[in-house]
């Protein structure tokens, strides 16, 4: 059997490890790119300033790599915001991986200054300082939310509507200017619109937290699940592993695949109400049974309706290909939240 463009890039980097740097190392999608990379004999770098990640996600990474592989880690608790902290970050370092960002259309609704300082100025900071150490690539976190107001389904990377939000226009701002510095400085990058991604790790407290986490949550706490809208709002849901492949695909490809922007999805659609019940279903094969009906209420502000990728740019230039679905994804993930949020209730308790 002919091995996966994964398993050769994953095969050359463990004979051949390289220096990376994760920004948002302490966020979901960080600190899964670091065990990742670490279970891979990789050295890297991390910068994040916890404003919406926890010192738990790397304390869980270490409990789950070897002492040796752990050494290869070098934390800086910085902030993108700041140019010193980046060029701290960037020094010697092969692959930059940069995903810090606040994150949330309604974060961003609510306090676009901060968004804007983060993602917009924080981003800027961070191609500066990667050109300047001359680092060989550059993968940042994209959004599928540039897609905005543009109806077509799925969706194709050229085909993009109205941001629907200050979250929306911060991301879209990145990707204009990567593009710039590959113009203007013959800087490349590779922009990964990532399409709701979801797994371990990825926190379920507060306002802002994503969808399936925050109702897992509610589910596990015996709590109400609250619907924005009829439903049938879809999204293309991606299962965390799917995503750690595109990174690592991205920051390895050839000068050819670069100046680019590539959806990061499944290609599927799953609407809200089907979610409910895939997650209901995969409680109960967990040992948690949920028997109250969701409460739906308004639509929310800034959400685009149905969302789905055309994933064919990727698979054609990487050689990405998703290796779980959303159920399957969901499957793999629910152990490990019924683990932290019951562990978590029963620690309340004591309190
Ligand atoms: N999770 C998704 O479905 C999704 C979808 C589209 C895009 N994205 C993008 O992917 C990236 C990672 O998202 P995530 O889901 O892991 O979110 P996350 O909030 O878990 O991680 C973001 C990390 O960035 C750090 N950070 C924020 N501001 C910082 C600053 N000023 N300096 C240093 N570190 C800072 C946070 O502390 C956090 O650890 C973000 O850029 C996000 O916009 C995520």
């Amino acid at each position: 059997m002919t091995a996966t463009a994964y398993q050769q890039v994953t095969q050359a980097l463990s004979q051949k490890p390289k220096t990376w740097l994760i920004t948002g190392v302490a966020g979901f999608i960080g600190s899964n790119l670091l065990e990742t990379l670490l279970l891979l004999d990789q050295k890297v770098v991390g910068l994040d300033n916890f404003a919406t990640g926890f010192q738990h996600n790397l304390d869980e990474v270490q409990g789950l790599v070897s002492s040796e592989q752990w050494q290869n880690f070098t934390f800086i608790e910085g902030d993108i915001r700041k140019l010193t902290d980046c060029q701290s970050a960037c020094a010697g370092v092969d692959y930059v991986l940069h995903q810090a960002a606040l994150g949330s259309v309604p974060r961003s609704i609510a306090d676009p200054i901060n968004t804007n300082a983060t993602n917009i100025s924080g981003f800027l900071n961070m191609l500066i300082a990667a050109r300047n150490a001359k680092v060989a690539s550059f993968t940042y976190a994209a959004s599928s939310s540039t897609y905005g107001d543009h109806p077509a389904l799925p969706k194709v990377e050229e085909n993009i509507g109205k941001p629907l939000s200050p979250y929306a226009v911060t991301k879209y701002v990145n990707e204009l200017y990567a593009d710039v510095f590959a113009r203007t400085y013959g800087f490349h990058t590779i922009g990964l619109r990532y399409f709701n991604i979801f797994g371990k790790r990825q926190a379920p407290d507060g306002a802002y937290a994503a969808v399936i986490p925050k109702w897992t949550a509610a589910m596990i706490a015996g709590d109400v699940v609250y619907i924005n809208g009829d439903g049938d709002t879809s999204r293309d849901f991606n299962f965390i592993e799917n995503a750690l492949q595109a990174n690592i695909l991205a920051a390895t490809a050839n000068d050819e695949a670069k100046d680019q922007v590539y959806n990061v999805a499944v290609g599927g659609r799953t609407t809200l109400n089907t979610l409910f019940t895939a997650l209901k279903d995969n409680l109960s094969i967990n040992g948690v049974s949920y028997n109250q009906a969701p409460i739906y209420r308004d639509f929310r502000e800034g959400d685009v309706r149905h969302s789905q990728a055309d994933i064919s740019k990727i698979q054609n230039a990487l050689g990405y290909a998703p290796q779980f679905e959303v159920i399957a994804g969901i499957k793999k993930a629910m152990p490990w939240y019924v683990n932290f949020l019951q562990n978590r209730l029963a620690l309340d308790k004591l309190c």
